[in-house]
């Protein structure tokens, strides 16, 4: 079965994530297709990002500048599929998932697999704009974003007092993500299996030295 995890990007005393999470987590684990573990940020309290060669060590297996930053990127590199639940802060992600993004460095943990996105807010916008931006931030760490997601706008009446969403489009929606997962996770590990071309950043940088060196 593919790992799926489920990563929670809010971290703040009375976040409203709590609401979330568990209706994310039963759905996840109900619907079969996934080994699911939880990546709750609290428990994973990285330094802000600040990785550079020295602190790299040997590139094949990375000590970094701290072991919660090593076993971070051994974490991620075990996921075969990523549910991002997030909340929008100030039009796009907090900077606790930001950095938790740029924390997988040089181990390309998350290369060539699929993401999906939980988005939630106070008001009307339901987290899309922080969904949008995570899309962009996944394409750049060479994840694949898919195009369905979750919005759940006004968070803080969205779920009845048993943990369900009131609006069944959103149970719906969230079946529909699953699926994409399920189909995406098990293609790229197919791919994967089937041999990967260098990272995008290797290949331009061997072409830079190529043209300066011809
Ligand atoms: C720093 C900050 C910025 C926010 N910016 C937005 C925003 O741009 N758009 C929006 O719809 N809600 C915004 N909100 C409201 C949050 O989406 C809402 O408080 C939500 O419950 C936060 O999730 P959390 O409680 O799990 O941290 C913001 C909240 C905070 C704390």
């Amino acid at each position: 079965m593919s790992n799926l995890q489920i990563i929670i990007g809010s971290t703040r005393p009375t976040r409203a994530a709590d609401g979330v999470v568990p209706w994310v987590l039963d759905r996840a684990t109900t619907h079969g297709a996934f080994d699911v573990e939880v990546l709750d940020l609290r428990d994973w309290p990285l330094p802000m990002f600040g990785e550079h060669v020295g602190s790299i060590g040997d590139r094949a297996d990375p000590t970094y500048s701290d072991p919660i930053v090593r076993r971070w990127n051994q974490t991620i590199k075990r996921g075969d599929a990523y549910l991002v639940v997030t909340p929008e802060y100030n039009h796009s992600i907090p900077g606790v998932l930001k950095n938790a993004i740029d924390s997988v460095f040089v181990s390309f943990a998350f290369r060539n697999k699929p993401v999906a996105s939980i988005g939630y807010s106070g008001g009307i916008a339901g987290g899309t704009r922080a969904i949008e931006h995570l899309a962009l931030v996944a394409i750049e760490a060479e994840m694949v974003p898919l195009r369905n997601s979750v919005i759940i706008p006004f968070v803080g009446s969205a779920f009845d007092e048993s943990g369900d969403p009131k609006d069944p489009m959103t149970d719906a929606s969230l079946r529909i993500v699953l699926d994409d997962l399920q189909w995406w996770a098990t293609t790229l590990e197919q791919a994967r299996a089937a041999g990967e071309l260098a990272p995008g950043s290797y290949r331009a940088r061997a072409a830079q030295a190529q043209l300066k060196g011809g």
